[in-house]
């Protein structure tokens, strides 16, 4: 017999949704059900690999969502992958578990957030991590760096290093290397300070030698529980609306959802929906719930019920692109380690720094006007600017890393993945159909000057970290470009021609439902419940008002730690 009827209703089984759901049963009278798109991948090889990574792309636990055309990035379509299936993205993630800045987590606050600021949220950080100490004799041969007064010990998600990086070999070279070009070592990248070269630890489950994934970490140990429920292979359609709205605020009643069978029902939330389906996914269930744009929403015949234009706008990612070398004399081809540096942008711009502050400066009444234009002045110039305002402070001011580094060895040559931090682009998402399928997706990918200069300047910084020494030594000629295709002094245009036609999507989009004031454009209020709603929440990446400097999950499990505590607390 099919139970109708629960406390809490979460969309979404993934990385944020399982915390949710997992923290909400612990009090054992409240009853949780989770409806999940995908299946459980506990035996996906695709999966479960620690050296895996990509092997599930193209999958069909793997969205591959498509964008538009790119109007400002080559005109190309991009992929921005997503995981389906129970544990969400993070089942087929990089598994890369670096946090954010201090001073960016605090602008959070400043915007207009009451209570979300590092120090909230970094004891969130902790009860989310179980963090795996390595043994010393490991810690000081590969020089692991870890402060463990930065890590949780006691929480479900099991983070430490792989078998590969406990046996590197290059760390000293690769941390003189940078010595050398300015970026200092950093002893623990998760302790809110993120500039320097570093090692980062993973989510990986070091004695098992499996990823760690949200539903390993957050719900197979309590699958028996009576009070959590999973449905697999299970879409929502949208959320339901009671008759007995209270005035002012729209009141869910529950969720449509179809099972594998094809068949169609409702079930019945008794206190709230927690919609956790991805930034990417999300927005579009609140538009076919109407909530949203009506201009988007009577497109598709869908009665608003909620006012809400800012809906899936603010869609904020970063661009990926990588630069190779081929190896001298096979040199340390057995490494299998990924070296990480963040750079601060005096140490991409050098004596240059203050010029190119100025200029960005003067830029971001611009840049607002432009993102406001092409996107209809949903989101106001006077707001964005406010928005790129903090972000000129971080990264100028504050000096938070503008770009991630990314350095390894794979067959036979070195590869550097590499991306800019914080872009000032802003897109969009929004449905194309009555359905999630067909959704209008658009980053706007190098849509500003910054966004490209910032893209090519780090690809300078990177051909000078090879001519440096001692990695100088251990690298012959550059086979991505290649000096033929863009020259040792090639200025940003023709960086430009390179990089756009090379790029593809980081995998970090948020902001699309942001949490921020209503005035401002938020979707969601401090308490993460939508606008105009009574009890409908937004908890993933979606309601994250800006990018952060650090890999997405880290920050987003807390986040949903967070919120699990407020909804507890309000209840
Ligand atoms: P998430 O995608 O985890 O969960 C959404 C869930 O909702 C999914 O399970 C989905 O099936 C379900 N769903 C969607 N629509 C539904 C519907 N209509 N009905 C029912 N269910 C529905 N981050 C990091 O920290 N380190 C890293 O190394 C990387 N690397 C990386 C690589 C790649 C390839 C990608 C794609 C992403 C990363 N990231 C990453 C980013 C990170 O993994 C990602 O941001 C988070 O996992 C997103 O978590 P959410 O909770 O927002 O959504």
């Amino acid at each position: 017999t099919k139970e109708t009827a629960y406390d809490y209703v979460v969309v979404g089984g993934g990385t944020s949704g399982l915390v949710v759901a997992k923290r909400l049963s612990e009090d054992l009278s409240v009853s949780v059900l989770v409806i999940e798109a995908g299946d459980s991948v506990f035996n996906n090889v695709n999966v479960t690999n620690p050296n895996g990574y990509g092997l599930a792309f193209g999958t069909e636990i793997d969205y591959a969502y498509q964008t538009v055309n790119q109007t400002y990035g080559g005109g190309l379509i991009q992929t921005m992958r997503a995981g389906k299936a129970l544990g969400g993205t993070s089942t087929i993630n990089g598994m890369a578990y670096t946090r954010a800045e201090i001073s960016q987590i605090d602008a959070w606050e400043q915007v207009g957030n009451d209570g979300w600021n590092w120090d909230s949220l970094f004891p969130y950080y902790l009860k989310s991590e179980h963090f795996q100490v390595p043994d010393e004799e490991r810690t000081v041969a590969a020089h692991l760096p870890f402060d463990k007064e930065l890590h949780g010990l006691n929480g479900p998600l099991k983070t430490g290093w792989n078998y590969e990086q406990t046996n590197s070999s290059l760390t000293s070279t690769i941390n003189s290397t940078f010595k050398a070009i300015g970026v200092p070592y950093n002893p623990d990248v998760n302790g809110g300070n993120m500039v320097g070269f570093s090692l980062y630890p993973f989510t990986t489950d070091s004695t098992l030698h499996v990823r760690e994934d949200a539903a390993r970490a957050y719900y197979f140990p309590y699958q028996n529980q009576t009070n959590l429920k999973v449905l697999l292979n299970t879409k929502a359609n949208k959320i339901t609306w009671s008759q007995n709205s209270k005035q002012n605020a729209a009141t869910a009643e529950g969720v449509e959802i179809t099972s594998s069978d094809g068949t169609t029902s409702v079930v019945k939330a008794n206190k709230e929906v927690i919609l956790s389906a991805g930034s990417l996914a999300s927005p579009l269930l609140l538009e076919l719930s109407g909530i949203g744009n009506p201009a988007v929403l009577s497109k598709y015949d869908i009665e608003t019920v909620v006012d809400l234009p800012t809906v899936g706008e603010n869609l904020q990612d970063q661009m990926n692109n990588g630069l190779s070398f081929n190896a001298a004399n096979g040199f340390s081809l057995a490494d299998k380690t990924s070296y990480i540096a963040y750079p601060s942008v005096s140490h991409i711009y050098g004596n240059e720094t203050l010029l190119v502050a100025e200029n960005i400066k003067a830029s971001l009444p611009e840049y607002a006007a432009q993102v406001a234009a092409v996107n209809g002045n949903v989101t106001r110039a006077s707001d964005l600017l406010e928005f790129f305002q903090m972000q000129w402070d971080l990264i100028f001011t504050s000096q938070v890393p503008i770009a991630e580094v990314l350095v390894y060895i794979v067959n036979g040559v070195w590869t550097t993945e590499y991306w800019a931090l914080l872009p000032f682009a802003r897109g969009s998402i929004h449905i194309g159909s009555d359905s999630t399928a067909n959704a209008v997706i658009n980053p706007n990918y190098f849509m500003l000057d910054w966004d490209l200069q910032e893209q090519a300047q780090t690809a300078r910084f990177i051909r000078k970290m090879y001519a440096t020494a001692p990695l100088a030594g251990m690298v012959l000629d550059e086979t991505r470009p290649g000096l033929d295709t863009v020259s040792a002094a090639a200025d940003d245009a023709e960086w430009a021609a390179w990089l756009k036609s090379a790029y593809r999507s980081n995998f970090h989009p948020v902001g699309t439902a942001a949490m921020m004031p209503k005035e401002k454009g938020g979707v969601v209020d401090a308490n993460l419940k939508v606008y105009g709603t009574s009890n409908v929440r937004v908890i993933d990446a979606s309601v994250m008002p800006f990018q952060v400097c650090g890999h997405l999950v880290s920050t987003l499990y807390a986040i949903a730690e967070r919120a699990a505590d407020l909804i507890k607390k309000s209840a």
